[in-house]
C-alpha cells in the first residue's frame, strides 16, 4: 500500500429534511450564486423550498440556470462573469454532477485572472475557488464529495476531468428524498457510473490494499442490490439512500487512496461524450463489459483480480479461476443490459458510424498509461469497435 493523505472536508448533511442546513451558508458571507440544470428542481419543489431557507437566512440570491448535462465552459465562463461582476461571496449547486460541476469551476475561475478553460486543461492552475456548496440530486457521480470537475468544450470535442482540494464542497445536502423523481433511464445510468468508478478503483495490480478492495466489493453489492429496486420502486427511500451514499464512497478516495489506480474506461467514454453528447452513465455501461473481455485477453495474469471479484461480488464458488472470471463478466453484463436495462451497444446511443475511433483512441490513449491493463490506441480502436 502506498502513502497517501485522506482529507474529505465535506462536511455531509445526510437524510430527510436535511436542505434546512442551507440556513449556514450565512457564515460564508451574503451572496450565493446558485447554479441549476434544466429545470428539474423547478418540477420537483427544491428550488422554492431552498429559496425559502435561503431568504430567511438574508442571503441575496443570483442564478445560473441551464447548465447542460455534459457541462459547457461557455457556461462555466457565465457564472465566472457573474461571481466577478457581483462580488459573489460563495457558489451552491443544486442538481446532479453535470452541475456540481459547472458550479466547481464556476467557483475556481472566480479566483483566478484568466480564461476558466485554462483551469480545464491544467489542474495546477487552480489556486483556490470561492466556497462551494451542493445540493445533490441524483446518485451517480460522487461530485459531492470528490475534488473532480468535468467540463466539455464542444466545439473543439473536448471533454476533459480538472481536479484540486479547493474544488472539495464545504458542505453537502444528500436528502434521498431528491432522487425519488430522477427517471428510470437517469437512474440506471446512474448506477452504472457508480458501479464504473468502483471498477476504475478495484482492479488495480497494487497487492495488499485489502481494506480498499472489501469495502469495493461492499460497495458493488450494495449498487447490485439497491440498483434494481429503485428502478421498480422510484420512491424506495432504503434503495435511493443506499446508492445515494455507495456513490459518493466510491470515489472520494476511499477506495483509491494507497492504490494509485489510474482510470482507463472513463477516458474512453469521455471521448465518446465529447463528440456525441451522450450521457456518461450509459456509454460507461456499453463500454465495461467489452473492456473487462480485452484485458483478460491481452493479460491474463489478470484472471486472478476477475476471479476475486467473481466470488466476493457475485458470489461465484469453485477451482476454476477462469471460469469464475468469464462468468463474473457475463453477471456484469446480464445485470447492466437486462437487469438495469441499460443500452448494450454504440449504435443504440445514436452513434452511427467509426469514423472517430482513431482520433477518439489517440487522445483516450494518452490517459491510459500505466493503468490496470494499460491500452494502445490500436486496443482502444478494437474496444470501440467491438462496443459498437
Ligand atoms: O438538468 P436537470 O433539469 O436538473 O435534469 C437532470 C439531467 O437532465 C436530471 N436530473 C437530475 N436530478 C433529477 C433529475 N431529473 C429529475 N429529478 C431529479 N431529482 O438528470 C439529468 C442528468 O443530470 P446530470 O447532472 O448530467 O447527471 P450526472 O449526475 O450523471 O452527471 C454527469 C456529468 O458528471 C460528469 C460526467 O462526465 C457528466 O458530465 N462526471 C463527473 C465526475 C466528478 N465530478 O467526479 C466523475 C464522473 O466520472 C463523471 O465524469
Ligand atoms: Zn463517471
Amino acid at each position: 500500500m502506498y502513502n497517501f493523505r485522506f482529507s474529505i472536508p465535506t462536511t455531509i448533511y445526510f437524510g430527510k429534511g436535511q436542505i434546512s442546513h442551507l440556513s449556514e451558508l450565512s457564515d460564508y458571507g451574503s451572496k450565493v450564486l446558485l447554479v441549476y440544470g434544466g429545470g428539474s428542481i423547478k418540477r420537483n419543489g427544491i428550488y422554492d423550498t431552498a429559496m425559502k431557507i435561503m431568504n430567511d437566512a438574508g442571503l441575496t440570491v443570483m442564478e445560473l440556470p441551464g447548465v447542460e448535462p455534459n457541462p459547457r465552459i461557455e457556461t462555466v465562463r457565465k457564472g465566472v462573469d457573474l461571481c466577478k461582476k457581483e462580488q459573489i461571496d460563495m457558489v451552491l449547486a443544486i442538481g446532479g454532477g453535470s452541475t456540481i460541476d459547472c458550479a466547481k469551476a464556476v467557483a475556481a475561475g472566480a479566483a483566478y485572472d484568466g480564461d476558466a478553460w485554462d483551469l480545464v486543461l491544467d489542474p495546477s492552475k487552480i489556486t483556490g475557488a470561492l466556497p462551494i456548496f451542493s445540493v445533490l440530486t441524483i446518485a451517480a457521480t460522487g461530485s459531492e464529495m470528490d475534488k473532480f470537475a468535468v467540463i466539455s468544450d464542444m466545439t473543439k470535442n473536448e471533454k476533459w476531468g480538472t481536479c484540486a482540494e479547493a474544488m472539495k464542497p464545504t458542505m453537502s445536502i444528500l436528502d434521498p428524498e431528491y432522487t425519488y423523481s430522477v427517471s428510470r433511464r437517469q437512474t440506471a445510468a446512474g448506477t452504472a457510473d457508480m458501479m464504473s468508478h468502483t471498477f476504475e478503483n478495484y482492479f488495480t495490480k497494487e497487492p495488499g490494499c485489502d481494506v480498499q478492495q472489501r469495502f469495493a466489493e461492499g460497495l458493488l453489492k450494495t449498487m447490485i442490490k439497491y440498483g434494481p429496486v429503485a428502478l421498480k420502486e422510484p420512491d424506495n427511500y432504503d434503495a435511493r439512500a443506499n446508492l445515494m451514499w455507495a456513490a459518493s464512497h466510491a470515489i472520494n478516495g476511499l477506495i483509491s487512496d494507497g492504490s494509485k489506480p489510474t482510470w482507463c474506461v472513463h477516458p474512453m467514454e469521455h471521448e465518446l461524450s465529447a463528440f456525441y453528447d451522450i450521457t456518461h452513465g450509459e456509454g460507461l455501461a456499453i463500454l465495461t463489459p467489452v473492456w473487462m473481455e480485452f484485458v483478460l485477453r491481452k493479460d491474463p495474469s489478470v484472471v486472478r483480480n476477475f476471479a476475486e471479484y467473481g466470488r466476493n461480488v457475485w458470489g461465484l464458488s469453485g477451482e476454476d479461476e477462469a471460469k469464475i472470471a468469464k462468468d463474473a463478466i457475463a453477471k456484469t453484463r446480464t445485470f447492466l443490459f437486462e437487469t438495469m436495462g441499460l443500452p448494450s451497444n454504440l449504435r443504440a446511443v445514436g452513434i452511427d458510424s467509426t469514423e472517430n475511433f482513431e482520433t477518439m483512441a489517440a487522445k483516450a490513449a494518452r490517459k491510459s498509461v500505466g493503468s490496470f491493463v494499460p491500452l494502445t490506441r490500436r486496443d482502444i480502436v478494437e474496444i470501440y469497435q467491438a462496443a459498437f
